[in-house]
């Protein structure tokens, strides 16, 4: 009878998991984020579902981290989720199992393989000075290479993430040829050697060094947040790019498991908490991003975001969702295109 011995074995098992229960080892997260973005959210799920936490923070480098200590911590979450689908390349990722997910996400946001999902995103914007450039006067990205624009347009370095995934974007979606004639383009129209980051960007736009800025959205609301800042924010508009022509590109922050294998249902657990409507919220209220989910609301200086732009309804925007995958694979052929135009350069 094989019932009979299973009964004790299945007990001690049992037994065993609640002892492992009552240690209750933390769940170790390891994120390029802000910490502020993330804290609080963390120590409520640390109150209302007691587990613990442990977060480490880097700047930098969480590629490169992740792959000198892959075990380090059960959970990555980056605002770059480019860096994800190259972590899932070299093999340092678990897919996750979870029917929340996979049906709660559209699959856009997610990747195919369930290594990694979408916490929210972020179009890279054009913000435009209010008093020397009229509404309507550009609505693309091709416009940024327009001639009429000559000297006019600021951006940070090419080599940023952030643009590095705008162009690769471009690429993946439109091919490389079109997308060089319009890095050189624009290159042709900056008003100056680009540097500083994207807030420095719309301030050349108050302090009259350029008339249209690349910028990602949310830095319009955390602008206006600030004293120092606000008066960078109020010369500008936020235009989102290509509406009714295939969208506004993206910016994704995301999350993913590593390989750890010690703790893998509760970072799980983790990361099915971190796309509910609840910490969505959260996430949508400190970062000013955009939600995973249609049925969390936008706060009111989102909203606000692109008021009176043909396609754009309170704050909600035509994004365009390039796989990831494809959008990696075309990272080198881009920073090529850089050099060869010398683009941080002048
Ligand atoms: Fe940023």
């Amino acid at each position: 009878m094989p019932v009979k011995p299973l009964l004790p074995l299945m007990a001690l098992c049992l037994g065993l998991g609640l002892a492992a229960n009552a240690v209750a080892e933390p769940i170790r997260v390891i994120s390029d984020r802000t910490p502020a973005h993330l804290t609080g959210l963390f120590e409520h799920y640390e109150k209302t579902r007691g587990v613990d936490i442990e977060a480490v923070f880097v700047d930098k480098g969480l590629l490169a981290r992740l792959q000198s200590r892959p075990t380090e911590a059960d959970l990555v979450v980056t605002k770059t989720a480019d860096l994800l689908e190259e972590a899932k390349a070299a093999g340092l990722l678990r897919p996750f199992a979870s029917e929340t997910i996979g049906s709660g996400i559209r699959p856009e946001l997610r990747d195919p393989d369930d290594t990694w999902v979408t916490l929210s995103y972020r179009p890279r914007a054009i913000f435009v000075s209010k008093s020397r450039v009229k509404p309507g006067e550009i609505s693309t990205y091709q416009d940024l290479a327009d001639p009429k624009w000559q000297g006019r347009v600021c951006i940070r370095s090419g080599y940023h993430d952030y643009n590095l995934s705008l162009f690769s974007q471009m690429a993946a979606d439109k091919g490389l040829e079109e997308t060089r004639a319009f890095i050189a383009g624009l290159h042709r129209n900056l008003a100056h050697a680009p540097n500083g980051n994207d807030r420095a960007q719309a301030r050349g736009l108050h302090e009259g060094v350029c008339d249209l800025a690349v910028v990602n959205s949310y830095y319009m609301p955390i602008m206006m947040s600030t004293e120092e800042q606000r008066p960078w924010g109020e010369s500008a508009t936020v235009i989102f790019p290509d509406q009714g022509q295939g969208g506004a590109y993206i910016m994704r922050g995301g999350a993913a498991l590593t390989t750890a294998d010690d703790r893998v249902a509760e970072a799980t657990r983790l990361l099915e908490f971190l796309v509910s409507d609840e910490a969505q919220e959260f996430i949508v209220n400190t970062t000013f991003e955009y939600p995973v989910r249609d049925s969390v609301a936008l706060p009111e200086a989102v909203r606000a975001l692109g008021e009176g732009q043909p396609g754009v309804s309170e704050g909600r925007f035509e994004a365009r969702f390039v796989p990831l995958a494809d959008v990696v694979k075309q990272r080198d052929a881009v920073v090529g295109i850089l050099d060869e135009i010398n683009f941080d350069g002048r």
